[in-house]
């Protein structure tokens, strides 16, 4: 069977389903599911179609484990320059981002955790690997694992770098957590599209919207 096969969710059931999962069950993640989340990544288009992006999968429990007490370093460091200091200061109704300093504490427990990279060297266009990164998430939803986009803060570049072996060109844009989820996907809220598209002149309203 073929990945796209694989793949056969409907993509409006994957779309308005899937939600960022960050409490992740430790069952592993097979290493064909990981490959197609990988080959559904590289068919995302890019600039010229460059591909400029690199998928790095930590797997092993000593990397893991290493990641994740850098990715914990650095959410408290993006946290710091926006005046947050301690758990304290995350109101207990801020659920997304109490969600996002529980999975901070827990990221290293990932079964999986892809670095989608950027390889298209200086100035680094985080933009180009915005698609593929997109597909890893859909992928994933298809087959029932969950994912959540998560970044790191510039001040752990060089340790992330000199952890994973990666050139001096490269650089992580993203790390993907990725497993079977404990609650449920979807459905998620968004805006509704009254207030965020227009037909024609900016403000003007949408047919139907
Ligand atoms: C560019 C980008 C960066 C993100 N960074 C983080 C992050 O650092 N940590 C985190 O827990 N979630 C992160 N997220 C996930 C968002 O918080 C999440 O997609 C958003 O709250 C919507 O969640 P929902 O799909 O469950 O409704 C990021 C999402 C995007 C698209």
């Amino acid at each position: 069977m073929s990945t796209a096969d694989r793949l056969s969710m409907p993509l409006g059931e994957a779309m308005f389903s899937m939600r960022a999962i960050r409490r992740l069950r430790p069952d592993p993640v097979s290493e064909e599911d990981i490959r197609d989340i990988l080959e559904a990544a590289r068919q995302a288009p890019s600039g010229s179609n460059r591909q400029p992006w690199h998928f790095l999968v930590v797997r092993g429990d000593e990397q893991r484990a290493k990641l994740g007490a850098i990715y914990r370093e650095a959410w408290w460091s993006k946290r710091r320059d926006v005046g947050i200091n301690s758990p304290e200061d995350i109101p207990e109704e801020d659920r997304v981002a109490r969600s996002a300093m529980r999975l901070a504490d827990h990221f290293g427990e990932s079964p999986v955790v892809i670095l989608v990279c950027s390889t298209s060297g200086a100035p680094v266009d985080t933009t180009g690997v915005i698609p593929a990164t997109q597909n890893i998430l859909l992928a994933a939803r298809a087959l029932g694992i969950g994912a959540t986009i998560t970044s790191l803060h510039p001040s752990v570049q060089a340790e992330v770098r000199e952890l994973f072996g990666m050139p001096e060109e490269a650089q992580v844009v993203y790390c993907v957590p990725v497993g079977y989820p404990q609650g449920n996907f979807g459905p998620v809220s968004r805006k509704p599209l009254s207030e965020v598209a227009s037909q024609d002149r900016w403000g003007d309203p949408l047919p139907g919207a």
